[in-house]
């Protein structure tokens, strides 16, 4: 067993918090145990309850961060283990869903040299001559993705995103908990901490202040008017994507798990020169869920998780990463 030192747990939290989390809550936190096991905590105040009503998509988000913890371990050599997963209530405000011990002795993860590269990218993907070969390198790393490339099949999904995110758009509380989320202005004092701010979303000023209304107070007349779902149209984003991807995992299987999977399968996209945005409108959506089960092909053991688009960047990608400090994540 090796020994977590408070010098060593900051470093190691400041890798684990660059996981992946719905809206960017990051409701994981990290507690060092006597005996020097590490506890992942969840604080029980973060959540998106209007976008996730039965915290799936939490947990899936703690499974990243323990995902992180993991390749930040392995950066160093370490690696998870002894890991026990009991919810064991620490306070009215934590609870920890599982705790580890710590090991010597790892071999180099390939995808650890990419936790600082992987961002979501929600702007347009470059127009990519047909280049098969990222998409043969993702299908033979990972056995949950399914590709979809066919520019037709593609087009079909983008007109299908944009009516399944439409659908939750349109309910007031889903609206509500997204701007609470969205930091749209500079000087909004969580702007470089946490949720989605004008940089993570790819909007300009003048987008982000309209973006404020059309979800806002002017959603109603807009919507009325049958303006508001092309306004907030992703469909021209989702169609320039190289394919589209579904994560598909066992059914049953733990949330956790399921979350260190879906940031493994993002850092394999990466790997393979590639950018990536979540669209979890289509995997929420039964209906639309359904459809892409049956043009993937998935059979009935697995579920469909989430779904990305992804492709080659337009632009130079810039790595940027809004998080919480890390004296807020260790408690
Ligand atoms: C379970 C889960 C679901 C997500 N769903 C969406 C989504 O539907 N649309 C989206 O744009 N981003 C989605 N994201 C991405 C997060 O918003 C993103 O990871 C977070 O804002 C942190 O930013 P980064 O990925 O650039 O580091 C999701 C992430 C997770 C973990």
């Amino acid at each position: 067993m090796s020994e977590l030192t408070p010098d060593l747990l900051r470093e190691l939290v400041a890798e684990a918090r660059l996981a992946p989390s719905i809206h960017n809550i990051q409701p994981t936190r990290w507690r060092l145990l006597d005996g020097g096991r590490l506890a992942l905590v969840d604080d029980t105040s973060v959540r998106a309850p209007v976008a996730d009503p039965a915290g799936h998509d939490v947990l899936v988000s703690h499974g990243a961060a323990l995902e992180g913890m993991s390749l930040a371990l392995n950066r160093r050599g370490l690696a998870i283990t002894a890991m026990t997963t009991i919810e064991q209530p620490l306070s009215s405000q934590f609870t920890a869903l599982c705790s580890f011990a710590i090991r010597q002795g790892v071999a180099p993860d390939p995808l650890a040299g990419h936790v600082t590269h992987r961002m979501s990218w929600r702007g347009k993907f470059a127009a990519s001559p047909d280049e098969p070969a990222p998409l043969v390198q993702l299908a033979v790393a990972r056995d949950d993705l399914v590709c979809i490339g066919d520019r037709r099949a593609i087009a079909d999904i983008a007109g299908w995103a944009d009516q399944a995110e439409f659908s939750f758009v349109r309910g007031d509380d889903y609206r509500a908990e997204l701007l609470e989320w969205m930091r749209l202005s500079g000087d909004h004092p969580q702007y470089l901490l946490d949720g989605l701010n004008r940089d993570a979303l790819a909007m300009n000023a003048v987008e982000a202040t309209a973006a404020r209304f059309v979800l806002g107070s002017l959603f109603r007349p807009l919507d009325r008017l049958g303006f508001a779902a092309s306004l907030l149209s992703d469909r021209a984003k989702t169609a320039s994507a190289a394919a589209i991807v579904l994560f598909c995992r066992p059914v049953g299987e733990d949330p956790l798990t399921t979350g260190r999977h879906f940031y493994r399968s993002w850092l394999e996209i990466d790997r393979a020169g590639l950018v990536a945005c979540p669209i979890s409108a289509m995997a929420d959506h039964p209906d639309f869920n359904d459809r892409l089960r049956k043009l993937g092909r998935i059979g009935t053991d697995l579920r469909l998780v989430n779904v990305f688009r992804i492709g080659r960047p337009a632009k130079p990608l810039k790595p940027r990463h809004f998080r919480l400090p890390i004296d807020r994540l260790i408690v």
